[in-house]
């Protein structure tokens, strides 16, 4: 291995140690608290019967919910990617692997994640500078194949490079690399920030570019600038204006849906539960994707993946998920999105009333 891809490997377990840490989460009000649904005192409704059976890339959900993109590349992280595939197989949900650059680079494969899971939609993985490199799609093509990927998606991470002590700041090019990695049409392009949020103006550029689906992945959750600041020996006041930097969540969505009523949203950043998620698809998001509180709760157990402790969360997330249907009156996602909801405590009937 270059020294280049022993650091990019040693830097991925550090983050994977340092996002469990709670120092590293955003500080300050989560952007979901902002939002609550009109109680139904009568929902003549068996919560049993509550339906939010989804399809992602073709394939059929148990719900809208996705584990989000985060790790590969070392032998930590096979043994999460592992266990991630296997919980996302059994209960039926998207799985997105993290970048996947480092492991492609050092020649090896994840095509045991297939394996793992057959039937659900898997969505590769790569950063954004390096697809804008002169090897970016042919590095795109092979995160595809590597996988059978049902998606890639192309991260957008300009906070954290910045912060990063190797990070690279050099953006130009990106926006043309998305839209020929589109044109070359290997598979459905999906672009996502980390955890600061992708902007109305962004997003236009980006679906102009023909991208399948954009996940805002908001302010409000994991928080890349707190964790690269944590790796920092020099320059650290400097960022410290920065830490907490990024679009709200909530905030990305209500401006997604305003803007763009009829293309693909993903909704991630600082989701906590079932009924944030359900929060997240009233407001227009298709699929909702969790990443550090899966992780936090698979490695739970001496920093040992759990299979079966994410599975239990999996399932808990999803029952939240049906109550918040079932506590509106809804019997299906379709219903769900007619119910009324208040948003700062103003009564919101109709979404395209948002001003
Ligand atoms: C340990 C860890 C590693 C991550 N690595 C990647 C990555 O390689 N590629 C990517 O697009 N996002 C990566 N992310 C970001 C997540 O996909 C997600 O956008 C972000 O963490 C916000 O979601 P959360 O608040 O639910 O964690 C990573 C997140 C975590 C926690």
């Amino acid at each position: 291995m270059t020294s280049n891809l022993i650091q990019a490997s040693s830097r991925k377990d550090a983050h994977i140690d340092l996002s469990l840490d709670p120092e590293t989460n955003s500080k300050g009000e989560n952007s979901f608290d902002r939002m609550r649904f009109m109680h139904c005192a009568l929902p003549e409704l068996d919560v049993k019967t509550i339906d939010i059976t989804t399809s992602f890339c073709g394939r059929a959900l148990s719900a809208p919910m996705m584990i989000g993109a985060m790790t590969g590349g070392t032998a930590r992280a096979e043994a999460i990617n592992r266990a991630l595939a296997t919980v996302a197989q059994e209960r039926k949900i998207a799985f997105a692997v993290g970048s996947q650059r480092a492991a492609l680079e050092s020649g090896q494969s994840a095509a045991y994640l297939r394996d793992l899971a057959p039937d659900i939609p898997i969505v590769g993985n790569l950063g954004g500078i390096q697809l804008a490199r002169p090897s970016g799609l042919d590095l795109a093509k092979a995160a595809i194949d590597d996988l059978q990927a049902d998606a890639i998606a192309i991260h957008l991470n300009p906070l954290q490079e910045a912060v990063q002590p190797e990070g690279e700041n050099d953006w130009r090019g990106v926006r043309d690399a998305i839209a020929t990695l589109v044109k070359a049409n290997i598979a459905p392009v999906i672009v996502k920030e980390v955890g600061a949020g992708i902007s109305v103006p962004v997003a236009k550029e980006l679906f102009d570019c023909g991208v399948m689906a954009v996940d805002v992945a908001g302010f409000g959750g994991t928080n890349w600038a707190r964790i690269e600041s944590a790796r920092r020996d020099h320059d650290v006041n400097l960022f410290v204006p920065f830490l907490d930097w990024g679009i709200p969540t909530l905030e990305c969505l209500l401006n997604m849906r305003d803007s763009f009523s009829n293309r693909h949203i993903i909704a991630s950043g600082g989701v906590r539960h079932g009924l944030d998620a359900m929060r997240a698809y009233w407001l227009g998001a298709e699929m909702i994707s969790l990443a550090g509180p899966l992780l936090t709760q698979l490695l739970r157990h001496n920093k040992t993946p759990s299979p079966d402790s994410l599975s239990n969360l999996v399932v808990q997330l999803q029952r939240q998920m049906s109550l918040t249907l079932f506590l509106t009156g809804a019997s299906d996602l379709a219903a769900f999105r007619s119910k009324e909801a208040l948003i700062d405590n103003k009564l919101i009937l109709d979404l395209s009333r948002l001003s």
